[in-house]
């Protein structure tokens, strides 16, 4: 997820886009650039770091007079975030600038084939490609037939905006990543999102898949990427900035959680193919005698997920342990050791020292982040990203669910390498995930059940959330949610834990949230739920769409769709988060920023 802003006018093009990306910069932060069109050719700025940097930086130049540009801040995705990584990107000749958000899928393949021809590559990143191919197709000024036919050789996502120094005209398409054109008196803005243009016009199109618009200040054509025109409706914007950075949702978290089906699609691109699962490192597995997984909060949960995914696959002994104890008792680590850091931010400071410690002690490591270009990216042997998406709500939702999958895929990737045939089973459920949270978060919608919940069990001050296996972490991390935001203690337990003391917590004031997926512990938490009905607990169950039974022993139920066993955490988590939004959100706390808590904990 990246920004992207362009503009045509009679205004001066460099205030409008900078002004731009400072509205996107929720989008991506960690570089930045904007190329305007002057009387010597294409003329650009890129910094890295925050928009500021870049402002600073145009303050020195003489763009006043420029009024066609474009520009971008990047969240990046493939190559760290350095000016050279930043957007535009050029073609070899200067004659071609683009924009691009997405991911080139088989950007390794186009790059060979154009180095074989001789062109230069000067960034790591995947969309320099376009800028290249457009450039080689560019004839006669033709700046719309050298899109098409680049893009015809393009798998993958793109929202892409391009401009030349010969023609007059603009370029935008899109594939998988939005845009939207706005149209002003004179002058036409293109932009990922409507907060960016908003303060210049309220009219705008909307493009969809695979469609591109041809525009100057005074004109513009809608097409597919066939050549056939089309008839685009203007729609007239009536929601505030602040609505739409957060994409009509009232907060981050919830977008985000709704962004679930996107960032899942993202995470798994390009990772199953031929009934085969694909990583592009490569561990001697042979020499590994055990696995630590060490992160922090939301992250230890997903690490503890883990531990089930490669027992289970690998049959290599898994420890997990918290970043912070790690780093402090001195643990044994060897070079037989494989440690493996998770973390949204890459920055936490107690998963970068246990992270430190495990390489001091000569283990290998593979680190599993977010943040392209982040701390613990750049100091890991391997490093895989989640793709997930900048999470800009405190509480973690998206990151949770992208690194419990990438969990599951190494270890199938591990149980490849160590000549063991993969289920297939589970490679097609991983790949009806998106669908299946799309359609569950819709269904959630539809039926208001978690909204209502929410109403009713907002007045307790304690809940207990138990789960067994893999959806114990699960019991953990709703735990971990609701007492985040909304400030309800709460505490997560296995199941069968609950005899061995909470049990004496149990009374009318004190529910308790069950996840009772059908699998082989299913008759167990039906005990366990019929001991808290006897004591008078109130009980929240997250079931399988086709249960029956869990009816009988409370009213309150959250039907999740069914899927096979190391799937279920990742479906499981959802209600969960949504349960705890909405209880936060009805009690009135700003969910983004709740209270004492920061995004990156960067400090002990
Ligand atoms: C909870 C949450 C935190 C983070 C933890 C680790 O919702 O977000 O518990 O999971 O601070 O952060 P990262 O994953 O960035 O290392």
């Amino acid at each position: 997820m990246c920004g992207i802003v362009g503009y045509i006018g009679k205004k001066s093009a460099c205030p409008i886009l900078l002004s731009g990306l400072k509205r996107l910069e929720y989008r991506g932060y960690d570089s930045s650039g904007i190329c305007v069109k002057t009387k010597f050719g294409l003329e650009y700025v890129k910094r890295k770091g925050r928009i500021l940097e870049l402002e600073d930086a145009l303050s020195s130049k003489n763009f006043k007079n420029c009024f066609v540009g474009i520009a971008h801040t990047r969240w990046a995705t493939h190559g760290e975030p350095t000016e050279v990584n930043a957007h535009p990107h050029f073609d070899s000749t200067g004659e071609i600038a683009i924009v691009h958000n997405g991911i080139i899928e088989n950007y390794m393949t186009l790059k060979k084939m154009l180095i074989a021809e001789g062109i230069k590559f000067v960034s790591e990143t995947d969309s320099e490609v376009l800028a290249h191919l457009i450039s080689k197709f560019y004839e006669d000024c033709n700046l719309e037939s050298a899109v098409v036919k680049a893009l015809e050789l393009v798998e993958g996502t793109f929202g892409l905006l391009v401009m030349s120094k010969t023609s007059e005209k603009l370029v935008a398409a899109r594939r998988g990543s939005p845009l939207v054109v706005g149209i002003g008196e004179d002058e036409m803005f293109v932009s990922s999102d409507v907060s960016a243009i908003l303060e210049y016009t309220r009219r705008v199109m909307y493009l969809n898949d695979d469609e591109l618009v041809v525009f100057d200040a005074h004109s513009y054509a809608v097409k597919n990427l066939k050549g056939a025109v089309l008839g685009k409706k203007i729609h007239e914007i009536k929601w505030s900035i602040d609505q739409i950075e957060k994409g009509g949702y009232k907060h981050f978290m919830l977008k985000e959680i709704y962004e679930q089906p996107t960032a899942i699609e993202n995470t798994l691109r390009g990772r199953i193919k031929d009934n085969k699962v694909w990583f592009d490192f490569n561990i001697d597995l042979f020499g590994i005698r055990r696995i630590i997984i060490t992160a922090c909060g939301t992250s230890w949960h997903s690490a503890l997920i883990g531990k089930y995914y490669f027992e289970r696959n690998c049959e290599i002994p898994v420890e997990v342990d918290y970043a912070s104890e790690f780093r402090y008792r001195n643990p044994l680590v060897t070079e037989n050791d494989l440690v493996i850091a998770i973390s949204q931010s890459g920055e936490t400071a107690d998963t970068l020292a246990a992270l430190r410690e495990a390489k001091s002690k000569g283990a290998k490591t593979l680190g599993l982040v977010n943040v392209v270009g982040s701390t613990i990216a750049r100091e890991v042997d391997y490093v895989v990203y989640l793709h997930a998406g900048p999470e800009i709500g405190v509480a973690s939702t998206k990151a949770f669910t992208t690194q419990v999958i990438d969990l599951l895929l190494i270890s199938l990737f591990f149980r490849q390498r160590l000549g063991k045939k993969v289920d297939s089973l589970v490679l097609e459920e991983l790949q009806l995930l998106p669908e299946k949270v799309s359609l569950m978060l819709e269904q959630f919608e539809k039926t208001g059940t978690i909204k209502k919940l929410a109403e009713d069990f907002k007045k307790y001050s304690n809940a207990l959330y138990l789960g067994r296996g893999m959806n114990f972490p699960v019991a953990l991390e709703g735990a971990l949610k609701l007492k985040e935001i909304s400030y309800i203690h709460s505490e997560g337990y296995p199941a069968a834990e609950m005899k061995h003391g909470p049990i004496a917590l149990i009374d009318k004031d004190m529910p308790v949230v069950f996840i009772a997926p059908q699998d082989h512990t299913y008759e167990k938490i039906l005990s366990n739920m019929e001991e808290i009905k006897a004591r008078g607990g109130e009980i929240i169950a997250l079931i399988d769409e086709n249960d029956s039974l869990v009816s009988h022993l409370t009213k309150n139920t959250i039907s999740v769709m069914s899927s096979i066993e190391e799937i279920s955490p990742i479906l499981d988590v959802i209600p969960l988060q949504l349960l705890a939004y909405y209880i936060a959100d009805s009690k009135g706390i700003d969910v983004d920023k709740p209270r004492n808590l920061a995004k990156s904990v960067t400090v002990e």
